[in-house]
Formats: C-alpha cells, sequence, structure tokens
C-alpha cells in the first residue's frame, strides 16, 4: 500500500498535517503549494514537531530524517505526475477548487484518485470539472490530522466502487479510524456537533445558567472533557459561528441548525476565543476565572436538555442514511472526544426517555428545532434500541 505516491495540495494547516500523516505511513509525498512561502512554512513546522519528538525520545534523528525527506516541497502540480492518490487541501472557494482539480487531472495517470479535504463544499459539485469524476471523493480530516484519528470518506454521486474501496484502505493503512458518510452538509461530525454549541447557547440566551455554569453541567454530569463554551472559544467563535451558519443554510434553513445572536456578536466584536485572548471568557494573565453556580439539579437539566438534542441529531443521520450506527458513533467519539458514542449512550438513557424530554420541549417551545426524529418515535414504539 505504502507504494503509492501520494500528493497534497495545499501546505496550510490541513495539508502540511495530511502530509506528514502519509510520509510517516512510509509514502513518497509531493507536497504542492501556489505560495512559496506556505511550503517554507510547513517544512519549519515539520521539522519542529520532529524535533520535539527526538527530544522526549519518541523517534530517532534517524527516521526524523528519513520521514522528512519522503517529502518533496514544490510549487509545481506537474509534480504529481506519479501519484496514486492526491488530497487537495487549499482554500475553501469551489472555483479555485475548480480550476485546481482540472490541473491536476491533466497531469495525473488515469487511474489517479483526486479527493478534497473540503469542510463544506459538496464532493458532487467539486468533481464535476472532472473529465473523469468516478476517480473524485471526499477525504476530510480533522485538525491537526497527525493527532486526531478520525477521518470521514465522502463518496459522491459520480464516485465509483473502486475509488471508494481504495481510498478507504489507503487511510486505515494509515492507522486512522475512517468512517464512510454521504455527501450531505456537515457530513456526520458537523452535523451531528451542532446542537452541543447550539442548545448550550439557548440555554444561556434563556437566562438559565451561565457560561460557566453551562459548561460545569456537561462536563461533571455528562463527562465531556470540555464544555460548550470553552471548547467554541478553543475552535474559535469565527471558525465555529460560520460553520453554524453554512450548515443552517446547506439545509435550505432547517431551524434546527439556526445560529445563535450570542455567538454572532461575540465574533463581530473580536470575541474569538483562545487566539484573541477573549472570547466567552477571559484569557488574559489577569483574568479572574468565571466559576460556575454548582447546582446539580440545574446541571441536570442542562445536561439532559443537551444530550437528547444531540442524540436526535444522531438518530436522524440514522434515519436519513447518513451512515452506519457505528461510523456514527466511531465518528463522535474520534472527531470530537465524545465519552460515548451518540447512538450507544441513547440505548443507556433509554429511548422512551429521550422521546419523552424531546416531546416535552417541542410541547413547550413549540419550535420546529424540537421535533424528535421519526426514527426514535419509531423505535419506542416497536420497544427496539440501536444495539
Ligand atoms: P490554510 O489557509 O491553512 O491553507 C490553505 C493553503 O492552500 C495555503 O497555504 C494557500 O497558499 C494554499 N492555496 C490556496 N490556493 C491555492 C492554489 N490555487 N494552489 C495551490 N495552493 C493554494 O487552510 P486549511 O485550514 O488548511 O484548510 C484547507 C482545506 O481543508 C479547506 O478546504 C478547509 O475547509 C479544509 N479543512 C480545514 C480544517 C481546519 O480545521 N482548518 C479541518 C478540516 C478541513
Amino acid at each position: 500500500m505504502n507504494s503509492i505516491h501520494i500528493g497534497v495540495v495545499g501546505a496550510g494547516t490541513m495539508g502540511a498535517g495530511i502530509a506528514q500523516v502519509a510520509a510517516q505511513s512510509g509514502h513518497q509525498v509531493v507536497l504542492v503549494d501556489a505560495n512559496p512561502e506556505a511550503l517554507t512554512k510547513a517544512e519549519n513546522g515539520l521539522r519542529k514537531v520532529y524535533d520535539k519528538l527526538i527530544e522526549k525520545e519518541k523517534i530517532t534523528r534517524e527516521k526524523a530524517d528519513e520521514i522528512i525527506a519522503r517529502i518533496q516541497f514544490s510549487i509545481h502540480l506537474s509534480d504529481f505526475k506519479e501519484s496514486g492518490l492526491i488530497i487537495e487541501a487549499i482554500i475553501e472557494k469551489l472555483e479555485v477548487k475548480h480550476q485546481v482539480f482540472s490541473a491536476i487531472e491533466a497531469v495525473v495517470s488515469e487511474n489517479c484518485i483526486i479527493a478534497s479535504n473540503t469542510s463544506s463544499l459538496s464532493i458532487a459539485s467539486i468533481g464535476s470539472v472532472l473529465k473523469n469524476p468516478t476517480r473524485c471523493i471526499g477525504i476530510h480530516f480533522f485538525n491537526p490530522a497527525p493527532l486526531m484519528p478520525l477521518v470521514e470518506i465522502i463518496p459522491a454521486v459520480q464516485t465509483s466502487n473502486e475509488t471508494l474501496t481504495l481510498a478507504k484502505s489507503i487511510i486505515d493503512s494509515w492507522k486512522k479510524i475512517s468512517v464512510v458518510t454521504k455527501d450531505t452538509p456537515g457530513f456526520i461530525v458537523n452535523r451531528v456537533a451542532r446542537p452541543f454549541y447550539g442548545e448550550a447557547l439557548r440555554i444561556y440566551e434563556e437566562g438559565i445558567a451561565d457560561f460557566a455554569t453551562i459548561d460545569w453541567a456537561m462536563t461533571t454530569v455528562g463527562g465531556f472533557r470540555m464544555g460548550p463554551f470553552t471548547l467554541m472559544d478553543y475552535i474559535g467563535n469565527d471558525v465555529n459561528y460560520t460553520v453554524t451558519e453554512t450548515v443552517f443554510e446547506a439545509f435550505y434553513f432547517d431551524p434546527r441548525f439556526k445560529p445563535s445572536f450570542t455567538q454572532k456578536r461575540h465574533k463581530e466584536a473580536g470575541y474569538f476565543g483562545r487566539k484573541s485572548g477573549k472570547g466567552f471568557f477571559d484569557y488574559s494573565a489577569d483574568a479572574t476565572p468565571a466559576t460556575p453556580t454548582e447546582d446539580l439539579d440545574l446541571a441536570k437539566s442542562i445536561f439532559e436538555r443537551i444530550i437528547v438534542m444531540l442524540i436526535n441529531e444522531a438518530t436522524d443521520a440514522l434515519f436519513l442514511n447518513i451512515a452506519s450506527r457505528e461510523d456514527i458513533d466511531l465518528a463522535m467519539t474520534n472527531g470530537v472526544n465524545y465519552p460515548k458514542g451518540l447512538l450507544k449512550w441513547a440505548d443507556e438513557l433509554g429511548l422512551d426517555f429521550v422521546l419523552n424530554s424531546l416531546e416535552n420541549l417541542f410541547q413547550e417551545y413549540g419550535e420546529d428545532r424540537y421535533r424528535p426524529s421519526a426514527l426514535l418515535r419509531r423505535m419506542v414504539r416497536e420497544g427496539k434500541m440501536f444495539y
């Protein structure tokens, strides 16, 4: 498998990480970027990563040098000639991806797979410019690519079975956890995770609890590694808000994905989170840490509201065959570090409990965002569980 040459286009955050993963797995890699400075930055970044690993005695100097030597840094797409798989990780603009995809197809062999790491564009639309679109597929890594185990594999309507099988087996050989998902907005993770942020923001907006208390509820009662507000500050409110807005639009404005004014205003104010020193919380050196109200009953009700909304989204993704039950659970535990798969969690809580909580919310608010998935109703009616 590692005899296949890999091409990566775009040497930014994602492309550099993907090139590293491929080289570590023994492939010859060509990393192309239109901007030579990006290539220098990627190469220096990579050397720094390995220097740290050598210092910690996780890898020898010889081994690290060998890995780096497998990567050719280039500004020419024509250097992709020998590649069997190319992963595109350039700017998120359809017109630019189209130009690059056409240019790549003109230099590679007939059998070369051309994949995109896009987060928000459809694979069908990206692949449509190819003369042979059956070779196009989505291969979506999570940031940072060398550390996050999950990779979503997204066949488009045009993708052949051969392309899917080969792409998946290459990614599996990189010791990644791959899940196959339909070419629909947000794929699995960026769709199913929306209520973690959206419902937390809504609870805050209703004045039920402050940021710190909601985070405390999700970490203490839910066992999540980070609360939603800490996580949004970590991802960046600019980035996280844009994902929400994109998913909302892509779903024809389904109210279930409606963005929040609270997050929008934080973004507009430049309160991006950790990277700007202030987000929902203050990260300046002299800041007093926000303290939660440690009321366990309140925390339980906050957790219940967020978890049933997450489970509803996971159930609906299963209902619409976005991915298998196992892959939906694997995606959330390996892409966003959830403590448990949501469908497994649903079984543990009891599907009748989940449905009942959603029906109470739906009745109280009369809003479509709380409508229970048809599959959840059906399963409760038939007395079934997910596993
Ligand atoms: P980035 O801005 O860090 O890097 C993009 C690189 O592409 C830059 O170095 C730029 O010079 C290069 N580039 C732009 N146009 C080019 C062209 N025509 N030819 C060659 N190189 C070109 O972007 P990032 O964050 O690495 O994202 C890349 C892709 O990965 C996007 O499609 C994004 O949606 C996706 N993605 C991003 C994630 C993230 O957390 N940043 C996570 C998963 C996917």
